[in-house]
């Protein structure tokens, strides 16, 4: 058994209550409340501005929010550092692509397998036998991870030499290998073409399973509304609804602050 199965995750449901986020006097989340289940492709919505990489950033303990609490079935994270979420679960893509340009992208995808990594840091300058097995493990995963998300064939190559579709899917595969509880996607679709699109619709679809809490935040309505089991919109900070692909389109207060220019 790898070290990436030994850790059985139970499906938990990831609840917040209450999230509230100032930065001096500018509000940017206020008292949220939702409850996202595993199992499902949940989409967030929303204008620019409205809060939901800042959402993200408090989901993950980049940012600490003034009030509320973040529980993740019955184990409350809302006083951990970003690493110790980490470690039970929490992973994210990046709105902005965020890889190791040094770094070729299996290697990248390796950083993703830190929560499981057993040697310490002094091993990965030393050649101790049990720390090379380790590294090789992961690697493995890593290039599986790769192949899971359609991207195997860009293992090797340095980020600079990839086109942007394929370098947001490094970083799901870098989000994934850790079989994570929680997977936080940020704008996944932003910059790729219509072919691309279809290709990472395919990818999301293939990646809902049981165990997982999965949050995608994308402006690419035909995207969203063709994954999303369940789609929850932030405007200004609040949650204005929540509900079906269905409910969303039909519900005017959706149109009237964020749905109003698309062709819905
Ligand atoms: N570190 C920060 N300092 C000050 N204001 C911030 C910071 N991060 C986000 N904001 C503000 O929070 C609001 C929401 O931003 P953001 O979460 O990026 O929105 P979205 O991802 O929905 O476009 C914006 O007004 C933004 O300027
Ligand atoms: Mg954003």
């Amino acid at each position: 058994m790898t070290a990436a199965t030994s850790t059985m995750p139970t499906p938990a449901p990831l609840h917040v209550e209450g999230l509230s986020l100032r930065f001096g006097g500018i509000h940017v989340l206020e008292g949220l409340d939702a409850v996202f289940e595993p199992g499902r492709i949940t989409g967030l919505i929303g204008p620019n501005g409205a809060g939901k990489t800042s959402f993200f950033n408090c989901l993950t303990g980049l940012y600490l929010p003034q009030e509320g609490r973040i529980r993740l079935g019955g184990t409350a994270v809302g006083h951990l550092p970003p690493n110790r979420r980490a470690m039970l679960g929490f992973a994210r893509s990046f709105q902005h692509v965020a890889l190791c340009p040094e770094l070729s992208c299996v290697e990248n995808v390796m950083a993703g397998m830190q929560r499981h990594a057993r040697a310490g840091w002094l091993s990965a300058f030393l050649p101790f036998p049990a720390a090379n097995a380790e590294r090789e493990a992961h690697r493995e995963l890593a290039r599986q991870a790769l192949e899971r998300v359609g991207a195997g064939k860009a293992a090797d190559a340095l980020p600079a030499e990839l086109p942007p579709g394929m370098l947001r899917l490094v970083e799901i595969a870098r989000a994934i290998v850790g079989k994570p509880q929680v997977l936080l996607l940020d704008e996944p679709a932003a910059g790729l073409n219509s072919a691309e699109t279809a290709e990472l619709a395919a990818v999301l679809l293939r990646l809902r399973q049981p165990d997982l809490v999965l949050l995608v935040v994308e402006h690419d309505m035909d995207l969203i509304m063709g994954i999303c089991d369940t789609i929850h919109v932030l405007s200004a900070g609040r949650m204005l609804a929540h509900g079906t692909p269905a409910d969303i389109r039909a519900n005017p207060e959706v149109v009237r602050v964020y749905l109003g220019d698309e062709d819905v």
